[in-house]
């Protein structure tokens, strides 16, 4: 099982309550702290989606502002260090 999976497979064993859907709007991102973890949400679709808040290369945080984690259209989660783009989805 790879990192990905794994980090996968820790989020789906465990239900914790992070935030209404109906808290958010459409590709609103709102940060959160699970167990002193930053993470944060995004809307998209009506489906809520939950990240860690952490750089795949640095493991710095994604966002460039607080709760700003997209791209300039709107569309790509983006990390502030080096611009790599991540596709919103489920793994
Ligand atoms: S430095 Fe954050 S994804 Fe590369």
């Amino acid at each position: 099982m790879d990192s990905n999976s794994q980090a996968a497979k820790t989020v789906i064993e465990n239900d914790f309550f992070l935030c209404l859907l109906s808290d958010l709007e459409e590709m609103q991102t709102i940060e959160l702290t699970l167990e002193e973890r930053q993470l944060f949400a995004i809307r998209q679709d009506n489906q809520l989606y939950a990240y860690w808040n952490s750089c795949p290369h640095m493991g710095i945080p994604l966002n460039w502002m607080p709760e700003k984690f997209l791209d300039l259209d709107g569309i790509f989660l983006q990390c502030s260090s080096h611009g790599a783009l991540f596709q919103i989805s489920r793994w």
